[in-house]
């Protein structure tokens, strides 16, 4: 996790930085510094708290320089101190550093640079790198090559940006952790994502594995692995500033589920037909399914999520498809054949435990297919193909439209598998699916116009514990309602498929325990028998389900979604859900785009 920038250019660096920082902080917010070169040297500036904190103190310090390098932390090595924040420096400030990733060796570094004189004063891993490269600057007359010879000695992974002192430039690496050069005439940026630099730059070059970089306020310069200078192929990303700010929405996370009507039309554009029952992915060749006989998706959380959705279109297709949570599934002994065909679902796709399961897939001979939103993600990178949900960047560390997304990225990815392999057929009613598909976003817009999510929110509030049932397809809509409820409000919430409720959990079922029915799909009438046996025992049901469905006479409370396809009646029902989940966290007054001890993009296994 943590998020970095770097900034070499004409203008001032410092306010370029905060801005960038404040765009990232959904990758951490411990802590937040900046360290520039300014004319006596290089003036740092971090602590412990949030990127606004830091801004405050850089605006009274009133420090400028045109190089600079920042970082926002989520805590790994030490906790979230003024010491442990980023950037670290050398006790000569002669060298400063800011680091996204793990050093796996940075004891054995440690004790080296300790035996060699040099005093650590944080807990961090990253401070091992400010002293190695001051270590090899004694030995080199280059800081470049000092500079390479202190990444040749980093195990783990890493994007790294470092600051010289009175050296106008910034040398960064990376290995495993996402590096992004965006370049705008003169102007140079480096960042862990995109969202930091868009405001002045949408061509962006992908830095790969083993490159190191040197920004200069009019150069950059890219060295690959073996030292020589490279060309990289950029590109100009599909993103619009407005995109990154939350523009008249109180928070990222409302304006991400107002968005879903335009991010799911984008997912759709161009994919559909219904008139001839068809599914067009433009990326994905169909060859290479060949030889394709079983399907495992693989992912964490909300694409977790997504991803049981896309195996039940799977397997109601006549596809065997398994969902494998990615950090199991490294360690499972030969499920993966060259015969399978593997779906990392990943939003970010920089999820290290999903990544794993990527490469623990391709180790085995499968055939790789990434579901993802980032292009030039190390997901996308790393498999045969991928294919794009086209949602746009996703700041709110919870996902919402990225979920949407998935899902119809998903349905559309399974309809194409079974058109192509032997013994599976598209559904009977893909036409009106697909039809159905279209209307969606149309229907998003009607949900979040009409919810009664708020004025039910306010009900919520005093309740021990909160659940989330639902069978078939609307079970993955009740997992995903659920970790969506205790990510941002901090409220004890679980998604069970509604016949296993019986099974156990009812004995947890009280008046102090609302469930939310999901009464949409082709499974409806059996979740509200068993919403039923739970409201027998005193506790509320809060049903969600058609206009006109049987759910709704049954339910205490009912939040309608159009009476559409029923696959889709679950999509429409989770924004119902993530409207519940917010206007709850809302009046809970909690931190719900920067929920706590949660990050975005989780990089560490
Ligand atoms: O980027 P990814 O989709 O791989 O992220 C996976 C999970 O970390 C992510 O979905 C997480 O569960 C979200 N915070 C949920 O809102």
């Amino acid at each position: 996790m943590c998020g970095i920038i770097a900034h070499a250019g004409a203008d001032d660096a410092v306010g370029t930085l905060i801005d960038g920082l404040e765009r990232l902080e959904y990758r951490g917010y411990d802590s937040a510094g900046i360290a520039v070169q300014n004319g006596s040297g290089i003036a740092v500036h971090k602590r412990a708290g949030d990127v606004s904190e830091v801004r405050e103190e850089i605006q009274t310090a009133a420090s400028s320089g045109d190089v600079g390098i920042g970082h926002t932390r989520w805590s790994t090595h030490g906790p979230p101190t003024d010491e442990n924040a980023h950037p670290h420096t050398t006790d000569t400030d002669n060298v400063a550093v800011v680091h996204n990733g793990i050093i796996e060796n940075h004891a054995e570094l440690r004790e080296f640079l300790a035996d060699e004189g040099y005093e650590f004063t944080s807990d961090t891993d990253t401070e091992v790198i400010p002293h190695l490269v001051e270590h090899f600057r004694k030995e080199e007359s280059e800081t470049i090559v000092a500079f390479r010879r202190a990444v040749e000695e980093l195990e783990g992974s890493y994007a790294i940006a470092a600051l010289v002192r009175d050296e106008g430039r910034v040398y960064a690496a990376r290995a495993g952790s996402p590096l992004v050069l965006g370049l705008d005439d003169d102007q140079y940026y480096l960042a862990s994502d995109i969202p930091a630099f868009i405001e002045h730059t949408r061509d962006v070059v992908y830095l790969e594995d083993g490159d190191v970089v040197v920004l200069e306020p009019n150069e950059a310069q890219i060295f690959d692995e073996n030292g020589l200078s490279v060309e990289r192929s950029g590109e100009c990303v599909d993103w619009n500033p407005e995109d990154v700010g939350k523009g008249a929405f109180d928070h990222y996370m409302l304006k991400e589920i107002h968005n879903q009507s335009s991010s799911l039309s984008k997912t759709i554009r161009g994919r559909v037909d219904p008139d001839n029952g068809r599914v067009a992915l433009e990326e994905l060749d169909a060859e290479i399914l060949d030889g394709v006989e079983n399907v495992h998706l693989v992912a964490c959380g909300t694409s977790y999520h997504a991803a049981l959705f896309g195996a039940r279109m799977l397997t109601d297709a006549g596809v065997r498809a398994r969902v494998f949570r990615a950090s199991e599934y490294a360690k499972m002994a030969g499920p993966t054949t060259e015969g399978t065909l593997v779906i990392p679902v990943t939003q970010s796709g920089e999820t290290a435990d999903t990544l794993s399961a990527l490469r623990t897939a391709t180790e085995r001979g499968a055939t790789t297919v990434t579901v993802t939103n980032v292009v030039g993600s190390t997901a996308a990178r790393e498999a045969d193909e991928s294919v794009f949900i086209r949602a746009g960047p996703e700041i709110g560390v919870a996902a919402t439209k990225t979920f949407t997304s998935q899902v119809v990225t998903l349905i559309l990815l399974s309809q194409k598998i079974a058109a192509e392999l032997p013994n599976a057929t598209t559904r009977e009613d893909l036409p009106e699916l697909l039809a159905a598909l279209e209307q969606v976003p149309t229907h998003i817009d009607q949900v979040v116009e009409t919810s009664r999510a708020a004025d039910l929110a306010s009900r919520l509030l005093e309740y021990d514990a909160y659940f989330f049932i639902g069978r078939g397809m609307s079970r993955p809509v009740a997992l995903e309602g659920a970790l969506k409820f205790k990510e941002i409000t901090y409220e004890h919430a679980e998604g069970f498929a509604s016949g296993q409720l019986k099974h156990g959990p009812l004995a947890l079922v009280t008046s102090q325990t609302p469930v939310f029915g999901l009464f949409t799909g082709d499974e409806a009438e059996k979740t509200i028998t068993n919403a039923k046996e739970a409201q027998t025992r005193g506790a509320e049901i809060i049903g969600i389900g058609p206009e006109n469905g049987p759910g709704a006479a049954e339910s205490d409370a009912y939040l309608r979604v159009p009476d559409t396809h029923p696959v889709c009646q679950n999509l429409l029902a989770n924004v119902q859900l993530q409207l519940v989940s917010y206007h709850t966290a809302k009046q809970l007054d909690r931190s719900i785009d920067k929920p706590r001890n949660l990050a975005k993009s989780v990089t560490v296994q």
